[in-house]
């Protein structure tokens, strides 16, 4: 079990870096909206990342693409009035950093702005180089991420683990220590063999968290509808359901239905 060995008022980018030096294991979950943040803040969790899988979870798209600027602040924004602790990072979408780094910069600067978020993370290796450094320069936090990147869903053609065979293991390798050398704080691994995660954890000095990566990385992120066991249709091997609320929520909703129609909510406690 991974404890804490310094208690963190505010996490930072910096408690994250110091948090891989003292071997102690990061947690990273993500939110969309006020009420989870509060409650995963609340909860200790290190890091709160405000992912574009909010397509998926708030949205009902099939695919990260189509998130915009808007979307990703209108989240972010919730879930910055909500939290104490955390460090907050959000996903730049697709399409507001590929094409120059100009763009990128001012894509960057918007989020910062509007959303009072602390950190960005943005999908993607040697490609967006000249993007990311353009955004640090500016004094932006970056997380990068590796490894199954889902805004380029349609490049890969399926969501199955990356990285498996020896040319794409090098290059993300490279990445990896590319993302550190222009001064990136930390490094997300989504979807690759566990042998080559530890690899890349061991081979730089700034946090590697994993998903689908293995327990040989520095932390953990999850998006919390699956954790919570929301979305009990996606089943990948590296999930762990920490709730059935799928279920439980269910029957609540179930038993309130039933409650109404039966004329026995509210009763005499319950009204004015
Ligand atoms: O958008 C997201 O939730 C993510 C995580 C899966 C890492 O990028």
């Amino acid at each position: 079990m991974s404890v804490a060995k310094k208690q963190y008022k505010r996490v930072t980018v910096k408690s994250l870096v110091e948090m891989k030096a003292n071997n102690e294991k990061i947690s990273m979950l993500t939110a969309y909206d006020y009420t989870m943040a509060s409650i995963v803040d609340g909860a200790g969790i290190d890091t709160i990342l405000v992912g574009d899988s909010a397509a998926n979870t708030m949205a009902g798209y099939e695919t990260t693409l189509p998130m915009t600027l808007d979307h990703m602040i209108y989240h972010a924004s919730s879930v910055v009035r909500a939290i104490k602790r955390a460090l907050v990072v959000v996903d730049l979408p697709f399409g507001t950093y590929q094409s120059d780094p100009k763009e990128a910069l001012r894509s960057a600067i918007r989020i910062m702005k509007e959303s009072g978020a602390h950190a960005l993370k943005l999908e993607g290796g040697k490609e967006i180089k000249e993007s990311i450094k353009r955004i640090l320069n500016a004094g932006i936090p970056v997380m990068g991420h590796l490894g199954l990147t889902p805004q380029s869903i349609y490049k890969f053609g399926t969501y199955t683990v990356r990285a498996k065979e020896e040319e794409e293991a090098e290059k993300l390798k490279a990445d990896a220590k590319m993302l550190e050398k222009i001064g990136c704080f930390a490094v997300v691994l989504e979807k690759v063999p566990a042998k080559l995660a530890k690899e890349v954890a061991e081979s730089i000095s700034i946090p590697v968290i994993g998903i689908g990566a293995g327990n040989g990385v520095d932390g953990q992120v999850l998006v919390v509808h699956d954790m919570l066991g929301m979305t009990h249709e996606f089943n990948p091997r590296f999930l762990r359901r920490y709730l059935d609320l799928h279920t439980e929520m269910t029957s609540a909703f179930q038993a309130y239905h039933k409650d109404v129609k039966a004329g026995e909510f509210p009763n005499e406690n319950e009204q004015y």
